[in-house]
């Protein structure tokens, strides 16, 4: 079990809009070293790196063409190595993103599979053993190769889905998990992880991690192809870490992954706090939390004590947290994000509260994700220095509104939502009992006009965290005496006769007497 896991905080970067050093419009791993400094003083001790390999992009880099080397507009490995070695000299531990459901249709594994004659790549995909045959239920490429059969898709057109098996086999082209190519896939794909582990990599983030082996509907075999995984990383790199896009806890933790997402998809109701027309946190009071916090609960219960579940501020495939959550409601979403228990994550730009940009052309793949990839904004300078690049030769569209969040006024305001974000993790990492791994329990769910309050806490302390989105002030039942303030804003709670009142628009985080 990797240690640094306790108190990691991450921080998601999508290397194509963080920042360009080389003037062609597109970040670069130099401009990510650069801002190691910017991110390690807000806190951060962990990143989360967008892929960053050779690829065709027609899905963002999602499309792999070459696990074994970068793509050139990012740098060289050599570059990558030192961006590692960099990190850890700020503490900072580096994941990257392993897509192991399926590659660009440009990888040379695959125009081998193409072949009609057998051959190592024969069984690395997802074939059927005639054209006119299509996979059930999965898309698939047919009529693009001399080899009679037609292969699977794992997401677009471009990304033929790799060969891990079936789980329930209905036909005879089927592979079980066990026989010889979905296990020759596995290898290769520990092959991968083990070379970036061996570079200086810390862990991967895994792409559609529940989508390896076909007509599995409980996950039950992907869940055990998984634990096959964590069993290699515990043999030979001990401190890896690996986080799922899987969004279902239950069964990723229980595959050995460290960590799990909550996302907007999935069963965890996470939409309905900050992605929604009515989300929790807006000052109307329309919105609900009390389902999530049911489902979270059940969630922990069934995922075990050693996994982490970590609720992203966003992801390069959702709108922006702005787009729904607005103002001072933005820093009562980061309370509750930098409070929970698992490892937080934050989207690049949120800490700014950086808008979705509305009306974008698709790039690479986006589509209506676009919006929310668009260069960060760091200062007032051309491009909000982002790129000395000319304006329409930027990889994505910035937000034209003039005045636009930037890192630089938000530094040196006081009020700032990135300088809340800063105390908050600093609060998160000098109190234990914000750790990723301490308890949790809540005392009012969020339900319609109800606050939503948790106590926090590990052998060393308990505290309160209390959050009222709503205009009008609410309160709640306590029975403990609330101690003092580690953190308020829109002011403090009072306590009268065991109940709990919170003005209008507050959060705060108390100790417990
Ligand atoms: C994941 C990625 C997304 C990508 C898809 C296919 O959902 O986060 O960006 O398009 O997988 O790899
Ligand atoms: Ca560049």
């Amino acid at each position: 079990m990797p240690k640094w896991l306790d108190n990691a905080v991450f921080y998601e970067i999508y290397p194509q809009t963080f920042l360009d050093t080389n003037a062609d419009g597109i970040g670069d791993f130099r401009g990510i070293i650069r801002k190691l400094d910017y991110i390690k003083d807000l806190g951060f001790n962990a990143l989360w790196i967008n892929p960053c390999f050779l690829s065709p992009f027609g899905d963002a880099g999602y499309d792999v063409a070459d696990y074994y080397t970068v793509a050139p507009r990012y740098g060289t490995n050599e570059d990558l190595k030192e961006l590692f070695a960099e990190a850890h000299r700020r503490g900072i531990h580096v994941l990257l993103d392993l897509v192991p459901g399926h590659t660009s249709v440009e990888h040379k594994w695959f125009r081998e599979s193409m072949k009609p004659e057998k051959n190592e790549f024969t069984d690395r995909y997802v074939w059927t053993d005639s054209v006119w045959e299509a996979p059930e239920s999965l898309g698939c490429l047919r009529g693009i190769s001399q080899r009679d059969g037609s292969c699977a898709l794992n997401f677009f057109t471009c990304q033929p889905a790799l060969n891990y098996g079936y789980n329930e086999r209905t036909r005879p082209w089927q592979q079980s998990p066990e026989d010889e190519g979905p296990r020759a896939t596995l290898a290769a794909m520990m092959d991968v992880m083990r070379f970036w582990l061996t570079m200086g990599c810390d862990g991967f983030r895994v792409d559609m991690a529940m989508s390896l082996v076909k007509n599995d509907p409980e996950g039950e075999a992907t869940i055990a192809l998984w634990q096959k995984v964590r069993a290699f990383l515990d043999r030979e790199f001990p401190e890896a870490a690996i986080i799922s896009e899987w969004g279902e806890p239950e069964k990723s933790l229980r595959g050995g992954f460290h960590m799990d997402f909550l996302l907007h998809f999935g069963p965890s109701h996470y939409n309905d706090l900050f992605r929604c027309e009515e989300p929790f946190f807006s000052d109307r009071g329309l919105g609900d939390a009390s389902a999530f916090v049911e489902k979270y609960l059940e969630s922990r219960k069934k995922a075990g004590k050693d996994g982490l579940i970590c609720i992203p501020s966003g992801n390069h495939d959702m709108v922006r947290l702005a787009k729904h959550v607005e103002g001072n409601q933005k820093k009562l979403a980061f309370t509750f994000l930098l409070t929970m228990p698992g490892a937080p994550f934050v989207y690049y730009g949120d800490e700014i509260g950086m808008r979705y940009v509305e009306g974008l052309t698709s790039v690479e793949g986006g589509y209506d994700r676009t919006g929310a990839r668009s260069p960060m904004q760091w200062d007032k300078s051309v491009n909000a220095g982002f790129s000395a690049a000319s304006t329409e030769k930027l990889y994505i569209p910035q937000d034209p509104d003039p005045d636009r969040p930037t890192v630089e006024a938000q530094l040196t305001d006081p009020d700032s939502q990135l300088r809340q974000v800063k105390t908050l993790i600093s609060l998160r990492r000098t109190h234990p009992a914000l750790g990723n791994r301490s308890g949790i329990t809540f005392v009012s769910t969020g339900a319609p006009k109800q606050a939503l309050a948790y106590e926090r806490g590990c052998e060393q302390e308990q505290l309160l965290v209390v959050l009222n989105p709503y205009r009008e002030a609410v309160t709640f039942p306590y029975a403990k005496v609330l101690g003092e303030p580690l953190y308020t804003f829109g002011g403090e709670a009072s306590q009268e006769n065991g109940t709990v009142s919170l003005s209008a628009v507050s959060a705060g985080i108390y100790k417990i007497k």
